[in-house]
């Protein structure tokens, strides 16, 4: 029987908001660069996706990328709804707050699917925030928050992953 040692399946990582276009592209940015960080990138892939299609094709909110930008980031990818083959091409989908999750639940269908999803805040390592809250109808301060709960909530899912999947 022929190995299959060596060939592993990339580890897939979905961040889900609801515009798109400030908390997960964020996250997507900040796991992107903790995954190239960790010499990782063969093996794990990230993406972001919106429960609303309201901002599909845009780039993040301007107000995002510039302070991402402060922080060395470059937050450029392009809005896209949430659809349920996601289910199937990703291995953790990982929600900002209570309405993406019941949004996404309600899309599930079977247990497999719904033990996907997850509170990206289960993964803090230092804020006890149970949601990253959205930002878009407030002030700076909103966006700097996003940064310091996902920076630190992005740094434990890696570190979560490398348990779970043997990575060193
Ligand atoms: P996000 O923020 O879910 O973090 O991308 C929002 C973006 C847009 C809107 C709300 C939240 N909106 O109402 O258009």
């Amino acid at each position: 029987m022929a190995s299959t040692e060596g060939i592993r399946k990339k580890i897939r990582l979905l961040f889900v908001c609801l515009g798109n276009i400030c908390r997960s592209p964020a996250a997507e940015g900040i796991m992107s660069g903790i995954v190239e960080k960790n010499d990782l990138r063969d093996v794990v892939d990230v993406d972001s996706a919106g429960t609303s299609g309201w901002h599909e094709g845009e780039l993040p909110d301007e107000r995002m990328r510039s302070h991402g930008e402060g922080r060395g980031y470059n937050f450029n990818s392009r809005a896209r709804k949430f659809k349920k083959s996601d289910f199937d091409d990703f291995d953790y989908i990982l929600v900002m707050d209570l309405q993406n999750f019941a949004n996404v639940r309600a899309m599930a269908t079977g247990q497999e699917q719904k033990e996907k999803i997850h509170m990206i805040t289960e993964f803090s390592r230092q804020y006890a925030y149970d949601h990253v809250p959205d930002p878009y109808y407030g002030g700076a301060s909103g966006f700097e928050l996003v940064l310091d709960l996902l920076e630190d909530a992005c740094e434990g899912l890696l570190q979560t992953i490398k348990k779970r999947y043997n990575l060193g």
